[in-house]
């Protein structure tokens, strides 16, 4: 069986971007479909990024998103610079005028939309398979799934936006030789785990050590993120709890601060990579978020990206399909790749400086370290990484 319909936009991907994309459209009075090969429990529970900019938090207080992130986020003025057995403060508050991040997991701000959108009445449809973006060169193009019934759908639209992530299909629907890939590989990966324990840091603290970066984090007053840099091609079997604590001792302790640790109830190797794609549009297909550009999650701006793209695309879309004015579709892709490639360089920069080269190479452990003394002991240099930290190209709000 097989169902056509319409929708001004479709989306792919009910992650972060798409979400909020449908959301902020919906203000707008522009309607929308978001399919989602996953589950609903699946897209609530994966444990991913969790430090959102100011500029991000803003946004999301404005179109009515802020309820729980108010409640429960956990406002952030700084962070500890860890290095050479020694821990600095980088007090981000003076440093940038005033501004700060909040930490409140993806998997909240997931929850939230998905809650928001379907109490709209919102179509949003979990565990689809088989999805394909056709007609691209037409003024409808189509969006095709297949339902969780199995039911085939194909759904015309004005606009379809791909916001399936690094791994989905609408990237690679754009004609053949058409996206061209800038990317850099890192040789190694970080161990991520969730913990049952309070934090034992008041601000989050990134730890250059010579046997490998560390960095604590938190989600709740009761529960902590820890990471550690293993190698590339690391085995999660090699690592037992004890180990996993062990090493975070090593790396992160200094004289008069112990970590606490507790049960381990998530882990998992995470592997790095910078990955940009250009251009981010062809005639109606928009990609936005983790679809068109990844970054290594030091400095934690995948997400943050994720919320700006849609930002500025909701408004571009507003103009072409309400307005009839082309002028911010036709802008969306160039703007966003220029702050796409500020993230970039800033991520890229806080992994070089923080993690260890696998093989001897005094020469760069030399550099990092001249580079770290220059950060927490200049003011330009301390401003330099707070505004990127806290956002840079801060977001205007719709
Ligand atoms: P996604 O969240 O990837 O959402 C894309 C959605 O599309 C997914 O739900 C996927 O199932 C769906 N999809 C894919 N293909 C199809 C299809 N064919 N049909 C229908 N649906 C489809 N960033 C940080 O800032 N800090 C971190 O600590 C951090 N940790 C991370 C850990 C991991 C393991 C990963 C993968 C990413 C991490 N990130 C982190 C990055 C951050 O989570 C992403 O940048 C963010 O999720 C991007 O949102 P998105 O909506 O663009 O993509
Ligand atoms: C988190 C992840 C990051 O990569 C980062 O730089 C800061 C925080 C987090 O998961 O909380």
């Amino acid at each position: 069986m097989s169902t056509s319909s319409r929708a001004q936009v479709g989306i792919v991907g009910a992650g972060p971007a798409g979400l909020l994309l449908s959301h902020l459209l919906a203000l707008r009075g522009i309607d929308s479909i978001v399919v989602e090969n996953r589950s609903r429990a699946y897209c609530e529970a994966r444990q991913r990024a969790g430090l959102l900019e100011a500029g991000t938090v803003e946004l999301l207080r404005a179109v009515g998103l802020g309820k729980r992130l108010d409640a429960e986020g956990l406002e952030h003025g700084g962070i500890y610079l860890q290095f050479a057995g020694e821990r600095h403060h980088l007090d981000f508050r003076d440093l940038t005028g005033g501004r700060w991040v909040t930490i409140y997991a993806q998997t909240e701000i997931v929850k939230d939309l998905i809650q928001a959108r379907l109490a709209a009445g919102a179509r949003l449809e979990f565990e689809v398979s088989g999805t394909e973006v056709a007609g691209l060169d037409e003024d409808r193009p189509v969006l095709r799934y297949t339902d969780a019934a199995g039911t085939r759908h194909e759904v015309r639209c004005d606009v379809i936006a791909g916001c399936d992530g690094f791994h989905g299909i609408c990237r690679d629907s754009m004609p053949p030789g058409l996206v061209q890939a800038a990317e850099r590989g890192y040789p190694y990966s970080w161990l991520g785990i969730l913990a049952t324990v309070p934090p034992s840091t008041d601000e989050l603290i990134y730890s250059r050590h010579e046997d490998g970066f560390a960095l604590h984090t938190m989600r709740t007053p009761q529960v902590s993120r820890l990471y550690l840099q293993v190698s590339a091609d690391e085995d999660i079997e090699r690592w037992p709890d004890d180990r996993i604590w062990a090493e975070l001792r090593h790396r992160l302790e200094i004289p008069g601060w112990e970590l606490r640790d507790g049960p381990i109830t998530e882990k998992a190797i995470l592997p790095m990579r910078s990955f940009v794609a250009s251009p981010m549009r062809y005639r109606r297909l928009f990609l936005a978020g983790d679809a068109a550009h990844i970054v290594p999650p030091t400095g934690a701006k995948g997400l943050n990206l994720a919320i700006a793209d849609v930002t500025v695309l909701a408004e571009a879309l507003t103009g072409l399909l309400r307005d009839g004015d082309p002028g911010l579709a036709d802008a969306y892709a160039d703007a966003s790749l220029r702050r796409v490639w500020r993230a970039t360089h800033f991520s890229w920069w806080m992994t070089s400086m923080l993690h260890v080269d696998p093989g001897p190479d005094r020469f760069g452990a030399e550099l990092q370290l001249a580079q770290l003394r220059y950060v927490v002991a200049s003011r330009a240099a301390a401003t330099t990484l707070a505004e990127n930290y806290t956002g840079y190209y801060p977001l205007r709000r719709p």
